[in-house]
């Protein structure tokens, strides 16, 4: 998997964050979230709400895997936004259909949760669209324990299962890191 490179996003990137977010939806939803609203996913203006995120700040993180130095994939984490107890959530994770199965997901997800670990995160978890069979199987490999269900309305109706790491789960996927 040579030429891929992982590092912290800022503001130029979020045109490309953008696109792979709109193509990794796109790609990943199809069946499992309305037409109408994949083909009305606006690019231009996700771009404009990344731009105004960028560089991720108070305690949260966006990393980009950048190929010629195009970003093919991204993951965004940081403080949990649920109610559960988790201290740590990994928000989105995307790459392009063309990039997968490559091993830059597990790369992002060990340098996100490498995040974590300096971060002294005592736990982390994520939502997986039930349904998502690639992500779930994902996780799992991560070592991630799937629990909670939770009906999601956004962007549609749907069910949603949670997968968590305690501390040591945290600092397993941290040990794949590397710069
Ligand atoms: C899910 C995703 C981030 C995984 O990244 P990736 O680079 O494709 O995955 P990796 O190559 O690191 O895979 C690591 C392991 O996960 C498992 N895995 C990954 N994709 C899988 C798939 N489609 N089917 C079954 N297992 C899969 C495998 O065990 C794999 O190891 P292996 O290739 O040695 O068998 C990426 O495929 C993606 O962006 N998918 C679409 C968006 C998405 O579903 N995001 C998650 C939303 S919660």
């Amino acid at each position: 998997m040579s030429g891929i490179v992982l590092r912290d996003a800022g503001p130029d990137d979020a045109a490309g964050i953008a696109r792979v977010h709109v193509e990794g939806w796109r790609t990943t939803y199809r069946g499992l979230v309305p037409d109408a609203y994949l083909d009305g996913l606006d690019e231009a203006g996700r771009a404009a709400h990344w731009r105004r995120g960028l560089p991720a700040k108070d305690g949260r993180h966006t990393i980009v895997a950048l190929e010629m130095d195009d970003v093919v994939g991204f993951a965004s984490g940081g403080p949990t936004r649920g109610k559960y107890g988790f201290d740590a959530e990994v928000y989105a994770i995307y790459l392009l259909s063309r990039v997968r199965r490559r091993g830059i997901g597990g790369r992002l997800m060990a340098r996100m949760f490498a995040r974590f670990r300096n971060d002294e995160r005592k736990s982390a978890h994520l939502w997986v669209h039930v349904g998502n069979v690639a992500g779930e199987a994902f996780y799992r490999k991560l070592g991630g324990v799937p629990g909670l269900r939770e009906d999601h309305t956004e962007p549609a109706p749907h069910t949603g299962v949670s997968y968590a790491w305690d501390r040591p789960g945290i600092e397993r996927v941290a040990a794949m890191d590397r710069p």
